[in-house]
């Protein structure tokens, strides 16, 4: 009898759970595409640029995970897109338009049911491909190396990064609680951990990272980062030294975080926001209930790692006034 495993799982489904399955996609606006085209490239990403727009792709996977777009404004999030199965698209969308209808984001395809979430970010929800994790991602090298023969690379020989997938992003938001409770509520997102009412780390139901969105206490809603997971502990050093060689200079780690077990390395933006490294993040199968806890910030920030630069969480999008 052939029996199908969870490797081979690639639409996996949580029993009697109503929720989008993936993050699909991020959309802010910047002054100016040049300077994001020449950051995401440097970073490893394949960035494509068509009019006053830049695509984010990862190198030889077909899905499109960010846009940005000029408007000559400072950087602002402008929507968050989630995907869902085909099979649960009505049910999901009349809860969607049931929390508020929205009109389509004027930079969206317009495709989808819209609504906005409690800090009045746009959110629309598609039918599309799980392009978050359906198994916890595999380390690049599989079986690693054998013993008896030396591992690492020549330094000249040492592979460019690039990163595989979006793995989540951050949002500022004033309202921690009041968030994470919409998530969970309209698109059936489910709490990982928290820290108090300061940050919260939220999962799909159908098999994703430890988060695919998580929420940081700030004066205004906001982007604070995106995270693109990499395929080698290697790759979250070498990310950081190429983007110092780079000109990209501030930056926070290589270090470890507690919540979500990733390695990690952020790098600034030219907006003052951040780019994250991530290797080896904790992963929720759509059968297992993570034990959401709260947990002192203190203590679950970062294992080790250097100290937190003044500015890392320091919201640079203003308070919207509509
Ligand atoms: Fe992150």
């Amino acid at each position: 009898m052939a029996t199908v495993t969870r490797a081979q799982a690639t639409t996996p489904r949580r029993t009697n759970a109503l929720g989008v399955h993936s993050l699909n996609r991020f959309v802010f606006t910047v002054p100016d595409l040049a300077p994001a085209e020449a950051f995401y490239r440097s970073f490893g990403l394949d960035a494509r640029r068509d009019g006053d727009r830049l695509d984010l792709y990862t190198q030889g996977h077909p899905h499109c995970w960010g846009s940005i777009h000029a408007n000559g404004q400072p950087k602002r999030l402008q929507y968050l897109s989630f995907a869902a199965y085909a099979e649960d698209f009505d049910a999901l969308a009349q809860r969607v338009r049931g929390a508020g209808a929205a009109d389509a984001h004027p930079l969206s395809d317009g495709r989808g049911a819209w609504t906005r979430d409690a800090d009045g970010t746009a959110i629309q929800v598609v039918v599309g491909p799980k392009v978050s994790p359906a198994v916890k991602s595999a380390h690049a090298q599989e079986p690693p190396p054998a013993a008896g023969k030396g591992a690492a690379p020549n330094r000249s020989a040492a592979a460019p990064v690039r990163p595989r997938r979006l793995s989540h992003v951050l949002l500022f938001s004033p309202d921690v609680p009041r968030q994470t409770e919409f998530y969970e509520r309209v698109l059936g997102l489910r709490l990982a951990d928290r820290s108090g009412d300061v940050i919260a780390f939220m999962y799909g139901p159908h098999a994703s990272d430890h988060h695919m969105v998580a929420f940081a206490k700030s004066e205004a809603p906001g982007l604070h980062h995106s995270s693109w997971d990499v395929g080698h502990f290697d790759d979250v050093g070498l990310g950081a030294e190429l983007m110092k060689a780079k000109g990209y200079v501030n930056g926070w780690g290589v270090g470890r975080h507690v919540l979500g077990s990733n390695y990690f390395y952020y790098v600034q933006d030219p907006w003052g926001s951040w780019a994250e490294y991530s290797y080896d993040i904790d992963f929720v199968p759509e059968d297992v209930e993570w034990p959401a806890a709260d947990h002192p910030a203190e203590d679950s920030f970062y294992i080790w790692g250097p100290s937190v630069p003044d500015d890392f969480v320091v919201n640079r999008e203003q308070p919207r006034t509509a």
